[in-house]
Protein backbone atom coordinates (compact mmCIF):
# COMPACT_ATOMS: atom_id res chain seq x y z
CA UNK A 1 0.00 0.00 0.00
CA UNK A 2 1.32 3.15 -1.09
CA UNK A 3 1.31 5.61 2.06
CA UNK A 4 4.11 7.38 3.32
CA UNK A 5 4.30 10.72 1.64
CA UNK A 6 4.82 13.30 4.21
CA UNK A 7 2.93 16.46 4.45
CA UNK A 8 3.39 19.30 1.67
CA UNK A 9 6.60 21.55 3.78
CA UNK A 10 8.66 18.44 3.77
CA UNK A 11 12.54 19.12 4.03
CA UNK A 12 12.69 17.06 6.94
CA UNK A 13 15.74 17.49 9.21
CA UNK A 14 16.71 15.53 12.42
CA UNK A 15 15.52 17.13 15.73
CA UNK A 16 15.91 16.43 19.28
CA UNK A 17 16.16 13.04 21.18
CA UNK A 18 14.50 12.77 24.45
CA UNK A 19 15.75 10.08 26.46
CA UNK A 20 14.07 8.61 29.33
CA UNK A 21 14.69 9.89 32.71
CA UNK A 22 14.91 5.97 33.88
CA UNK A 23 15.44 3.12 32.33
CA UNK A 24 12.34 1.08 32.19
CA UNK A 25 11.31 -2.70 31.12
CA UNK A 26 9.19 -1.89 28.10
CA UNK A 27 11.33 1.42 26.48
CA UNK A 28 9.69 2.56 23.15
CA UNK A 29 11.09 5.39 21.14
CA UNK A 30 8.19 7.47 19.29
CA UNK A 31 9.25 9.66 16.42
CA UNK A 32 7.31 12.41 15.62
CA UNK A 33 6.79 15.23 13.29
CA UNK A 34 7.23 18.71 14.22
CA UNK A 35 6.38 21.80 12.16
CA UNK A 36 5.97 25.29 13.60
CA UNK A 37 5.49 27.52 11.16
CA UNK A 38 7.01 30.15 12.47
CA UNK A 39 9.92 29.10 12.82
CA UNK A 40 12.98 29.06 9.93
CA UNK A 41 14.57 25.74 10.87
CA UNK A 42 11.46 24.17 8.61
CA UNK A 43 10.24 20.37 10.11
CA UNK A 44 12.36 18.14 11.26
CA UNK A 45 11.66 15.08 13.56
CA UNK A 46 11.97 14.38 17.22
CA UNK A 47 11.95 10.74 18.71
CA UNK A 48 11.08 10.25 22.72
CA UNK A 49 11.10 7.33 24.72
CA UNK A 50 8.69 6.27 27.17
CA UNK A 51 8.47 3.18 29.21
CA UNK A 52 5.54 1.81 27.68
CA UNK A 53 4.97 0.44 31.57
CA UNK A 54 4.27 3.78 32.66
CA UNK A 55 1.68 4.90 29.96
CA UNK A 56 -1.73 3.62 28.81
CA UNK A 57 -2.12 1.51 26.13
CA UNK A 58 -3.22 3.81 22.97
CA UNK A 59 -0.69 6.03 20.76
CA UNK A 60 -3.13 8.86 21.63
CA UNK A 61 -1.91 7.54 25.82
CA UNK A 62 1.87 7.84 24.66
CA UNK A 63 1.30 11.45 23.12
CA UNK A 64 -0.20 12.75 26.20
CA UNK A 65 2.33 11.27 28.25
CA UNK A 66 4.74 12.96 26.18
CA UNK A 67 2.86 16.65 25.99
CA UNK A 68 2.44 16.21 30.18
CA UNK A 69 5.39 15.06 31.34
CA UNK A 70 8.17 15.32 28.47
CA UNK A 71 7.52 18.87 26.00
CA UNK A 72 4.63 20.64 26.58
CA UNK A 73 5.27 22.67 23.17
CA UNK A 74 3.98 19.07 21.15
CA UNK A 75 0.51 20.14 19.44
CA UNK A 76 -2.31 17.32 18.33
CA UNK A 77 -5.66 17.15 17.86
CA UNK A 78 -8.26 15.00 19.98
CA UNK A 79 -11.38 15.01 21.90
CA UNK A 80 -13.84 12.20 22.28
CA UNK A 81 -10.90 9.73 22.81
CA UNK A 82 -13.33 7.03 21.78
CA UNK A 83 -12.92 6.54 17.79
CA UNK A 84 -16.00 8.69 17.43
CA UNK A 85 -15.16 12.59 16.57
CA UNK A 86 -12.22 12.06 14.14
CA UNK A 87 -10.13 14.92 15.46
CA UNK A 88 -7.29 12.19 16.36
CA UNK A 89 -6.14 10.82 12.98
CA UNK A 90 -2.49 10.84 11.85
CA UNK A 91 -0.35 8.61 9.92
CA UNK A 92 1.31 6.17 12.64
CA UNK A 93 3.88 3.98 11.61
CA UNK A 94 2.95 4.34 7.92
CA UNK A 95 -0.46 4.14 7.76
CA UNK A 96 -3.27 7.01 8.60
CA UNK A 97 -5.58 6.19 11.37
CA UNK A 98 -6.89 7.34 15.26
CA UNK A 99 -4.38 7.83 17.75
CA UNK A 100 -7.00 7.28 20.30
CA UNK A 101 -8.02 3.38 19.04
CA UNK A 102 -4.40 2.46 17.82
CA UNK A 103 -2.80 -0.24 20.61
CA UNK A 104 0.70 1.02 20.43
CA UNK A 105 1.63 -2.78 20.59
CA UNK A 106 -0.51 -2.99 17.50
CA UNK A 107 2.08 -0.85 15.33
CA UNK A 108 4.58 -3.08 13.54
CA UNK A 109 8.20 -2.87 14.01
CA UNK A 110 10.67 -1.29 16.78
CA UNK A 111 10.10 2.65 17.01
CA UNK A 112 6.75 4.53 16.28
CA UNK A 113 6.73 6.72 13.49
CA UNK A 114 3.71 9.65 13.17
CA UNK A 115 3.00 12.40 11.29
CA UNK A 116 0.64 14.31 10.09
CA UNK A 117 -2.42 13.51 8.06
CA UNK A 118 -0.13 12.54 4.55
CA UNK A 119 0.07 15.46 1.80
CA UNK A 120 -1.86 18.17 3.80
CA UNK A 121 -0.65 21.42 4.55
CA UNK A 122 0.44 21.57 8.15
CA UNK A 123 -1.03 23.66 10.69
CA UNK A 124 1.82 22.53 13.41
CA UNK A 125 3.31 19.44 14.45
CA UNK A 126 0.45 16.62 14.06
CA UNK A 127 -2.26 19.35 12.96
CA UNK A 128 -3.59 19.19 9.44
CA UNK A 129 -4.95 22.47 7.97
CA UNK A 130 -8.39 20.56 7.01
CA UNK A 131 -10.22 23.79 5.20
CA UNK A 132 -10.33 22.04 2.11
CA UNK A 133 -11.24 19.29 2.85
CA UNK A 134 -14.26 20.48 5.25
CA UNK A 135 -14.98 23.05 2.31
CA UNK A 136 -15.62 20.33 -0.16
CA UNK A 137 -17.40 18.19 2.10
CA UNK A 138 -19.97 21.38 2.74
CA UNK A 139 -19.89 21.78 -1.22
CA UNK A 140 -22.24 18.32 -1.33
CA UNK A 141 -25.01 19.85 0.74
CA UNK A 142 -24.61 17.31 3.95
CA UNK A 143 -28.28 17.52 4.73
CA UNK A 144 -31.93 16.61 3.61
CA UNK A 145 -33.34 18.58 1.23
CA UNK A 146 -36.96 18.29 0.15
CA UNK A 147 -40.02 19.72 -0.27
CA UNK A 148 -42.42 17.52 2.15
CA UNK A 149 -43.90 20.15 4.74
CA UNK A 150 -41.85 19.56 7.96
CA UNK A 151 -43.44 16.54 9.80
CA UNK A 152 -44.07 17.14 13.55
CA UNK A 153 -41.61 14.77 14.70
CA UNK A 154 -39.17 13.24 12.20
CA UNK A 155 -39.62 12.26 8.21
CA UNK A 156 -40.24 8.65 8.25
CA UNK A 157 -38.94 5.50 6.21
CA UNK A 158 -38.76 2.37 5.61
CA UNK A 159 -36.27 -0.03 7.39
CA UNK A 160 -35.32 -1.49 4.29
CA UNK A 161 -35.13 2.43 3.30
CA UNK A 162 -32.90 2.72 6.34
CA UNK A 163 -30.72 -0.07 6.22
CA UNK A 164 -29.84 1.79 2.67
CA UNK A 165 -27.24 4.18 4.72
CA UNK A 166 -25.39 1.15 6.56
CA UNK A 167 -22.24 1.08 5.60
CA UNK A 168 -22.03 5.19 5.23
CA UNK A 169 -23.61 7.25 7.96
CA UNK A 170 -20.92 6.00 10.05
CA UNK A 171 -18.56 8.30 8.41
CA UNK A 172 -16.94 9.78 11.28
CA UNK A 173 -14.99 12.83 8.65
CA UNK A 174 -11.72 11.76 10.05
CA UNK A 175 -9.85 12.02 6.32
CA UNK A 176 -7.87 9.21 6.62
CA UNK A 177 -9.12 7.32 3.24
CA UNK A 178 -8.65 10.62 1.57
CA UNK A 179 -5.44 11.75 2.81
CA UNK A 180 -4.07 8.30 1.80
CA UNK A 181 -5.63 8.23 -2.00
CA UNK A 182 -2.76 9.27 -4.34
CA UNK A 183 -5.39 10.31 -6.26
CA UNK A 184 -6.30 12.96 -3.97
CA UNK A 185 -2.70 13.98 -3.37
CA UNK A 186 -2.91 14.66 -6.75
CA UNK A 187 -5.70 16.60 -7.47
CA UNK A 188 -7.19 17.49 -4.35
CA UNK A 189 -8.08 20.78 -5.16
CA UNK A 190 -11.01 19.16 -7.84
CA UNK A 191 -11.12 15.68 -6.89
CA UNK A 192 -13.53 15.55 -3.74
CA UNK A 193 -11.55 12.53 -2.44
CA UNK A 194 -13.03 9.18 -0.49
CA UNK A 195 -14.33 10.92 2.47
CA UNK A 196 -16.53 13.31 0.80
CA UNK A 197 -17.90 10.88 -1.76
CA UNK A 198 -18.93 8.90 0.23
CA UNK A 199 -20.78 11.11 1.94
CA UNK A 200 -22.64 12.47 -1.49
CA UNK A 201 -23.69 8.82 -1.76
CA UNK A 202 -25.24 8.79 1.90
CA UNK A 203 -27.57 11.28 0.71
CA UNK A 204 -28.25 10.13 -2.69
CA UNK A 205 -29.51 6.98 -1.37
CA UNK A 206 -31.41 8.46 1.18
CA UNK A 207 -35.22 7.70 0.54
CA UNK A 208 -36.49 10.96 1.88
CA UNK A 209 -34.32 13.36 0.20
CA UNK A 210 -35.58 14.88 -2.98
CA UNK A 211 -32.45 16.32 -4.79
CA UNK A 212 -30.98 13.00 -6.05
CA UNK A 213 -30.93 14.72 -9.62
CA UNK A 214 -29.68 18.09 -8.87
CA UNK A 215 -26.78 16.16 -6.82
CA UNK A 216 -25.97 14.02 -9.49
CA UNK A 217 -25.39 16.82 -12.34
CA UNK A 218 -23.41 18.70 -9.30
CA UNK A 219 -21.23 15.60 -9.28
CA UNK A 220 -20.80 15.62 -12.87
CA UNK A 221 -17.60 16.63 -13.62
CA UNK A 222 -14.41 15.10 -15.08
CA UNK A 223 -12.26 15.87 -11.22
CA UNK A 224 -15.13 15.66 -8.69
CA UNK A 225 -15.51 12.22 -9.06
CA UNK A 226 -14.06 10.47 -12.10
CA UNK A 227 -10.36 10.66 -10.36
CA UNK A 228 -10.80 7.66 -8.41
CA UNK A 229 -8.94 4.99 -9.82
CA UNK A 230 -9.97 1.90 -7.56
CA UNK A 231 -6.55 2.16 -5.59
CA UNK A 232 -8.52 1.34 -2.61
CA UNK A 233 -6.25 2.56 0.44
CA UNK A 234 -9.37 4.33 1.27
CA UNK A 235 -11.02 1.10 2.10
CA UNK A 236 -7.80 -0.04 3.13
CA UNK A 237 -7.24 2.30 5.97
CA UNK A 238 -10.73 3.35 7.54
CA UNK A 239 -10.76 3.32 10.66
CA UNK A 240 -14.67 2.40 11.18
CA UNK A 241 -13.96 -0.26 8.20
CA UNK A 242 -16.56 1.89 5.46
CA UNK A 243 -15.83 1.00 1.89
CA UNK A 244 -15.59 4.87 0.40
CA UNK A 245 -14.48 3.00 -3.16
CA UNK A 246 -17.44 1.22 -2.93
CA UNK A 247 -19.61 4.45 -2.34
CA UNK A 248 -18.31 5.81 -4.98
CA UNK A 249 -18.81 2.93 -7.41
CA UNK A 250 -22.21 3.32 -6.97
CA UNK A 251 -22.01 7.17 -7.85
CA UNK A 252 -20.77 6.25 -11.10
CA UNK A 253 -23.18 3.88 -11.38
CA UNK A 254 -25.98 6.19 -10.85
CA UNK A 255 -24.33 8.22 -13.20
CA UNK A 256 -24.78 5.87 -16.23
CA UNK A 257 -27.79 4.42 -15.25
CA UNK A 258 -29.51 7.60 -15.73
CA UNK A 259 -27.83 8.36 -18.83
S1 LIG B 1 -14.85 6.91 5.29
FE1 LIG B 1 -13.68 6.16 7.06
S2 LIG B 1 -11.58 6.98 6.78
FE2 LIG B 1 -12.96 8.16 5.44
S3 LIG B 1 -13.51 9.97 6.66
FE3 LIG B 1 -15.13 8.42 6.95
S4 LIG B 1 -14.50 7.31 8.81
FE4 LIG B 1 -12.69 8.44 8.12
S1 LIG C 1 -10.12 11.57 19.83
FE1 LIG C 1 -12.06 11.37 18.81
S2 LIG C 1 -11.67 9.88 17.29
FE2 LIG C 1 -9.82 9.96 18.42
Amino acid sequence: MVQLSLPKNSKVDKGTVWPAKDGGKRMKTFKIYRYDPSDNDGPRWDSYQIDLDECGPMVLDALFKIKNEIDPTLAFRRSCREGVCGSCAMNIGGRNTLACTKAIDDVAGGNISISPLPHMPVVRDLVPDLSNFYKQYASIEPWLHTSEAEPEKEHLQTPEDRDKLDGYYECILCASCSTSCPSYWWNGDRYLGPATLLQAYRWLVDSRDDAKSDRLDALEDPFKLYRCHTIMNCANVCPKGLNPAKAIAEVKKMMVERA
